[in-house]
């Protein structure tokens, strides 16, 4: 890899400037317009490593935000993608590989009797919640403040970004709409993640009315692990009431271990979100889970979509699992992300800078909030971190050749090597000698 530093970005904001005049923003994504010091235009990809169009290369620990767990262009994908695209790109009709795929899913996430597939991780989570509403006759939504759901209008409150509720509200808790608009959401309820007390009290006063809660097993902002006990009293109290407990595992999947958080913590939803690291780069998504739910497809709550089990998208899944089923896969991916936030840890230490690292299997994150701080929700996460500081460490290791979303949660995916890691840290090492530099 080039690990001279990378000062040139005039081609990537020339592309930019000329794609905003009919894109607006010049980005398709709004998520990705926060990387500083502008967002880069790409050229080409390999294992770990992406390279822009002005040349400089990066180490990168975004995998596009989750889906490349096992790097860019793997090839066990591509081979089956093009065989795939040889015997036919779209049918309209049934083909073995998404049955294949539905029983390899049945076999790896424990709660998963059966399988229904769609394309985007936001699509999945919106027919989970259809199914859930079909079958228990009830209306309302619950989910918790700062995770996230995917952009549908349905959910798309109190997510990460938006303002958290006064820490004196005790019941439910205010939606924040993402989108201007979208109203005051009449159907959904938002509790604060890890308090079961809280909880106890949105179900006593709604738990007859509501289909469904909905929750990331250890959600992306902040990668905040649930306390010791509170999925299993989550679990309880959801059964108790009737209510579908729906897994949002779009990316907690297959990087937490081949079984997901459900896996990790021993915890089985009613229904299992997945999407993301299940194409491994190619768009399909799924909703696996218990059989009698998931039977509303195909009656009260039909489920649809023109590209719902694309033959190639299936078969990159399949081939994707089979590679995630691999002896040690998960277990090598712990240890280098173990190295990594161990690394990262210790050097916040050295710079006397308050680097605080949370790990869940693959995914590692940074945090600069000082020591001690008790970070157990979002309303603690969002009050005690220093996001500017995190957006200039990512903008101060861009520049060192090393890519990292600006909120500095860092993904390993199966092409990086012990060997990218200590280059992270070397490149850690200095951008943070930076921001202590600057500090003076
Ligand atoms: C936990 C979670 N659920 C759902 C989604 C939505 O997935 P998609 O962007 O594929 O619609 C995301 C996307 O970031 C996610 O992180």
């Amino acid at each position: 890899m080039n690990r001279t530093s990378v000062t040139a970005f005039t081609k990537s904001r020339a592309w930019m400037d000329r794609a905003g005049t009919v894109i607006p923003t010049g980005a398709t994504s709004a998520a990705r317009l926060g990387v500083r010091p502008t967002p880069l235009v790409m050229a080409e990809s390999d294992g770990a490593r992406m390279r822009d169009i002005d040349g400089n290369s990066y180490l990168d620990f975004a995998l596009a935000n989750g889906p490349l767990l096992l790097g860019h262009r793997p090839q066990p994908v591509i081979e089956a993608v093009t065989a795939q695209m040889q015997a036919g790109m779209l049918y309209g009709a049934q083909h073995r590989l998404e049955a294949k795929l539905a029983e390899a899913l049945t076999d790896v996430i424990p709660s998963a009797q059966a399988v229904c597939l769609s394309t985007t991780g936001s699509e999945a989570v919106h027919a989970a919640l259809r199914f859930a509403r079909a079958a228990t006759g009830r209306r309302l939504v619950l989910r918790f403040e700062g995770h996230y759901h995917g952009w549908l209008s349905d959910i798309a409150y109190s997510g990460p970004g938006s303002a958290p509720a006064a820490p004196e509200a005790d019941r439910t808790l205010p939606p924040v709409a993402l989108s201007a608009g979208l109203g005051a959401a009449p159907d959904l309820l938002v509790a604060r993640w890890n308090d079961t007390a809280g909880l106890e009290r949105v179900l006593a006063d709604h738990g007859s009315q509501i289909a469904a809660l909905i929750m990331e097993p250890v959600p992306l902002a902040g990668v905040l692990e649930p306390a010791p006990g509170y999925l299993e009293q989550v679990r309880d109290l959801t059964r108790r009431h009737g209510i579908v407990l729906i897994f949002d595992e779009v990316v907690t999947g297959f990087r937490l271990g081949l079984s997901g958080a459900q896996g990790r913590y021993g915890v089985f939803p009613d229904l299992t979100v997945l999407g993301k690291a299940l194409g491994a780069g190619i768009p399909i998504s799924a909703v696996a889970g218990d059989h009698d739910i998931l039977a509303m497809a195909t009656g009260p709550a039909p489920h649809m979509g023109t590209f719902n089990g694309h033959p190639v998208a299936a078969a990159a899944a399949c081939a994707a699992l089979e590679c995630y089923r691999e002896p040690g896969f998960d277990t090598r991916l712990d240890e280098l992300a173990g190295r990594l936030a161990q690394g990262l840890t210790e050097l916040g230490r050295q710079h006397g800078l308050p680097v605080v690292t949370h790990q869940a299997g693959a995914l590692v994150q940074t945090l600069f909030v000082p020591r001690g701080t008790e970070l157990s929700d979002y309303a603690a996460l969002v009050s005690a971190t220093d996001r500017d500081r995190a957006a200039a460490f990512a903008e101060e290791l861009l520049r060192r050749g090393v890519y990292l979303p600006p909120r500095n949660t860092w993904m390993l995916s199966a092409a990086h090597t012990d060997d990218d890691i200590t280059t992270a840290l070397e490149c850690a090492d200095a951008a943070l000698g930076q921001l202590e530099e600057n500090l003076v």
